[in-house]
């Protein structure tokens, strides 16, 4: 029994250091935590159960049979964050480079599985030199496993990857199947092929971090949602995030606490749209002013910024929000914008997250540049992700809501439940310069006509009333009322019940 308790012990302290102090002393001087360290910070104190960590290798080639470290390059288990259940992964650098060996694998998958079984998120720390080169298709195999997971726990518990290293090859398939890719500045990255390859086959000289760093990711691709500064920060950052989701697709998302007044109103609204259309103004302050104690997460704050995503919270719950950003691009729909939009759509959708939607759109993005790159297929995303989603739907026009743009921002017709205008909506099919210019074409060398003519179309078409008398819309509100209207439409809504018809599954536009 002494025995035993002897090995127990030396086995324990051999994996506590994983690949040994130098190696941990280099991850340090990298500015980069340990895989241990990372998930202390990560999940409240003294709350990790560790599974798997005796699990070794078996590798015989290349001299492995003789070098095995206790746990195999990666650190599993379950543990809280602010007491609620989580399934955590963790890849040690310090072991082979984290790389992903058949036994490595296998202690991911066996989390992933019990992270279904009973309900439960998975947070996945990728810190990895990829595929483990000494066993071949073993390692390949180990890939495709946890891939398959990643798809089968999509819409069952939320899944969030943060990035603190290399993430590379095959590899970076797995986090982008999860919900949320949080990376690390300046320490992480993400690529198929690595710059050498890139060097090879297209000439292109490029550094690691230009091509898959991590504001590359937050800003060019999409592939990213936050950029963050170091690994404190990132950790952090998802336990705040964390407390956003449920639990699983069966859970509705936790109700915190909240001292903010459902009634309270914001006078300042009054005057946020400008008088003058052409102006924008910044719909996040919209967003911070209705929001329990104006705290709102923005997901890719960097990326297709005219569009808005993220969570706030109304008397307590999570909402999802979208919101066009009449700062940017006028705030219309584009290939990027709308891609963005819909795949927030569906998680909030999967997850029963209410949606929120503000509109201020003037329509989508014209130009050969968006006709060549799909933005037909793509803005139809949006257009499917709202139609289809069933939880409470809860939308605003601020002030324009254009042609198509207006009904595939949540509008009555795809389901919305509750539809509210400020008086400074204008819902038409176009705006009042170009609907005037097509419509009196023949008065177009007449200044005055077309003065007159636009004139006319504004008073008629830019209010929200045509729409109002119709029932597209509900209600016009004052604007400093918003908090308490979209709170008391999400009270009524919050048992609501909606089902779309039987089917294996439907054909978004991919
Ligand atoms: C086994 C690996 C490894 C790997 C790194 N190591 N990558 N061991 N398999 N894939 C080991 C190194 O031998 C070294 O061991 C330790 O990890 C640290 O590596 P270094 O190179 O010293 O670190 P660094 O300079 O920081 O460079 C990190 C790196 C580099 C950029 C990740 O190691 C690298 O390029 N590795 C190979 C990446 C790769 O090509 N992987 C396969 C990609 S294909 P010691 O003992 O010295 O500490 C792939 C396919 C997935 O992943 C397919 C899924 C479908």
């Amino acid at each position: 029994m002494q025995d035993i308790l002897q090995q127990l012990e030396e086995k324990r302290a051999a994996a506590l250091l994983g690949g040994g102090q130098k190696r941990i002393d280099a991850q340090h001087a990298k500015g980069k935590l340990t895989a241990r360290e990372r998930i202390a910070l990560l999940l409240d104190t003294g709350s990790f159960e560790e599974w798997d960590m005796f699990v070794e290798h078996r590798c015989a080639d290349f001299g492995m049979a003789d070098q095995k470290v206790t746990g195999d390059g990666v650190i599993t288990g379950y543990g809280t964050i602010n007491g609620r259940l989580v399934f955590v992964f963790s890849q040690d650098f310090t072991v082979f480079g984290g790389s992903l060996s058949e036994a490595h694998a296998e202690k991911i998958c066996k989390v992933m599985d019990q992270a279904m079984k009973v309900g439960a998120p998975l947070i996945g720390i990728n810190d990895s030199g990829g595929a483990r080169i000494q066993e071949g298709v073993a390692s390949l195999g180990g890939y495709a496993e946890v891939f398959q997971r990643n798809m089968l726990a999509s819409g069952v518990v939320p899944q969030i990857s943060l990035i603190m290293g290399p993430c590379a090859g095959g590899a970076v398939y797995s986090p982008a199947i999860t919900d949320f890719v949080f990376m690390v500045k300046d320490s992480s990255y993400m690529f198929v092929t690595g710059p050498d390859v890139v060097k090879t086959v297209t000439h292109e000289e490029v550094t690691a971090e230009q091509l898959g760093g991590a504001m590359t990711h937050s800003s060019k691709s999409g592939v990213a949602d936050l950029a963050l500064e170091n690994d404190v920060e990132a950790l952090l950052g998802t336990r705040r995030f964390f407390n956003f989701l449920p639990a699983n697709n069966r859970e509705k998302p936790p109700i915190w606490p909240c001292e903010d007044s459902p009634t309270r109103e914001e006078p300042s609204l009054d005057t946020l749209v400008p008088d003058d259309p052409a102006k924008p103004y910044d719909i996040k302050e919209l967003i911070a002013k209705i929001a329990d104690e104006g705290d709102f997460f923005e997901l890719q704050p960097d990326y297709a910024r005219n569009i808005v995503i993220g969570f706030i919270r109304m008397e307590g719950s999570t909402v999802g929000v979208v919101a066009n950003q009449p700062m940017v691009l006028a705030g219309c729909l584009d290939i990027s914008s709308s891609t963005k939009g819909a795949r927030f759509v569906r998680f909030c959708d999967a997850f029963s997250i209410p949606i929120l939607t503000l509109v201020d759109v003037p329509g989508f993005m014209p130009g050969t540049a968006q006709e060549y790159g799909g933005i037909i297929r793509h803005g139809a995303k949006l257009l499917y992700a709202y139609a289809e989603a069933t939880v409470p739907k809860v939308t605003l026009i601020t002030r324009k809501a254009y042609g198509g743009a207006y009904d595939v921002m949540a509008s009555k017709h795809l389901r919305g439940d509750v539809n509210l205008a400020w008086p400074s909506a204008e819902i038409a099919v176009m705006g009042p310069k170009g609907a005037v210019e097509i419509i009196f074409r023949k008065d177009i060398g007449d200044p005055a006509a077309i003065a007159a003519r636009t004139e006319e179309y504004r008073q008629k078409f830019a209010n929200p009333f045509i729409a109002g008398s119709r029932g597209y819309i509900d209600d016009v509100i004052m604007p400093r009322q918003t908090r308490a209207r979209v709170c008391r439409s999400l009270s009524m809504l919050r048992e609501k019940q909606l089902t779309n018809p039987w089917r294996k599954h439907g054909n978004i536009p991919l």
